[in-house]
């Protein structure tokens, strides 16, 4: 019997690039807020826990913010960059937001790559990001919760209490992150709450959840953990590998060169370990990617980040997301292209025989009277 303790959370995507096939331009669809309303419209609705807003074209806190009042009941997992915005400033944005959506934000704390960061004008290297992190979601989490600050670490400084409100949730808001090096890992047993990884095998990940335990146990933290998946799902296992070979068929070689030349200077540790997936060359027949089974490592060759997909009927598929379940992995981050169509098949196909989360009953958002606001002597 399924009970409490088997409940997942399962969010969408929502970030463009989109379209049948969005590395070509031929398939490339045009992307504007209407469009991205569409898509919220469908995930609000369709039962999904929520949306992944990644760093994409727009920006993750405009975008979210422009859909809080078209949007009910998803949840919105924002990506930040912490050594591109202030903590406190940050934590202001997630009070604003967590109070205006009802509760419904979560960060994605995300590391980037160097090059990333750099043309941001930001010149710190890949560890001392992570430990420029380590200190910045210390003074955010401070900072949400309405605490006063007294902090002068070695990249951060801030003193006394800036912001006027505090945290809808208690303490804060949840903190996702993904990011496979080991500087990552200890950072995420220190103070993160989900801990994410692209696609990889379920014994990949099962090792992965190994050893973030073992370095939150010695921090007397537990974490949870989730996936960022595509599903490619058809009636029958056939159809879904026949799409598989149509979203190959719409590669141009030289795009694809040009994507491995680059990801290949990537020093993300987790883009790297998608990249090995394949020796980035467009193969004839789709199941010569099939790096585990129904896990297909295509789409590693037109995008940075997440590349594989369980392909398959539904049947198929929700016997591999059980695969990732017993592994210990209770997020699943999906997505299918293009992205709204795909919202309905997914939402209709698989959502209902998954043991969803409902949003809890708000016992933990604090009551309006803490939104009765007055000025202060400080200029905010
Ligand atoms: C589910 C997931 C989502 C991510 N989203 C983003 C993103 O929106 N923008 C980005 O630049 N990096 C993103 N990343 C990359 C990670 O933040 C991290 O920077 C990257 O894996 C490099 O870290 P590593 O070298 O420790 O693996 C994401 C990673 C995962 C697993």
């Amino acid at each position: 019997m399924s009970g409490k303790n088997d409940e997942i959370e399962v969010f969408w995507y929502l970030t463009a690039p989109d379209g049948h096939s969005p590395w070509s331009a031929d398939g490339a669809r045009k992307i504007d807020l209407p469009y991205l309303k569409q898509i919220a419209g469908a995930v609000d609705q369709l039962g999904y826990t929520g949306a992944l807003l990644a760093t994409g074209p727009h920006d993750a806190w405009v975008l979210g913010s422009s859909l809080i009042t078209s949007t009910e009941n998803m949840k919105f997992l924002i990506a930040i960059h912490p050594p591109l915005i202030s903590p406190v400033l940050a934590a202001k944005m997630t009070q604003t937001f967590d109070d205006f959506s009802d509760g419904r934000i979560i960060l994605n704390i995300i590391n980037g790559n160097t090059a990333q960061m750099r043309a941001y004008g930001s010149t710190l290297g890949h560890d001392e990001r992570y430990m420029y992190s380590d200190e910045w979601i210390q003074v955010w989490k401070k900072a949400v919760a309405g605490e006063s600050l007294d902090f002068h670490g070695k990249y951060i400084m801030a003193e006394g209490k800036a912001l006027q409100l505090s945290s809808a949730h208690q303490p804060t808001p949840p903190l996702f992150f993904g990011g496979s090096s080991q500087a990552a890992h200890a950072i995420a047993a220190k103070h993160i709450d989900t801990y994410l990884s692209w696609g990889e095998t379920p014994p990949q990940v099962a090792e992965k959840i190994k050893d973030l335990k073992a370095l939150a146990a010695e921090q007397d933290r537990t974490l949870k953990f989730g996936i960022r998946l595509y599903l490619i799902v058809r009636d029958s296992d056939e159809e879904a590998w026949n799409e598989a070979r149509r979203l190959l068929k719409t590669m141009d070689p030289d795009v694809v060169a040009t994507m491995q030349g680059n990801l290949r200077q990537s020093d993300s540790v987790g883009q790297q370990r998608m990249i090995a997936n394949h020796t980035g060359t467009i193969p004839e027949d789709p199941r010569e990617l099939e790096i585990y089974p129904d896990l297909w490592a295509g789409l590693s060759l037109v995008r940075p980040g997440p590349g594989t997909a369980i392909v398959g009927s539904p049947e198929t598929v929700l016997k591999r997301i059980q695969e990732y379940r017993d592994a210990g992995i209770t997020t699943f981050i999906v997505s299918g292209i293009p992205l709204l169509e795909e919202a309905y098949r997914v939402g209709e196909q698989i959502l209902p025989y998954l043991p969803i989360a409902k949003p809890s009953d708000k016992k933990s958002i604090k009551e309006d009277d803490e939104k009765v606001y007055t000025w202060n002597h400080k200029i905010h």
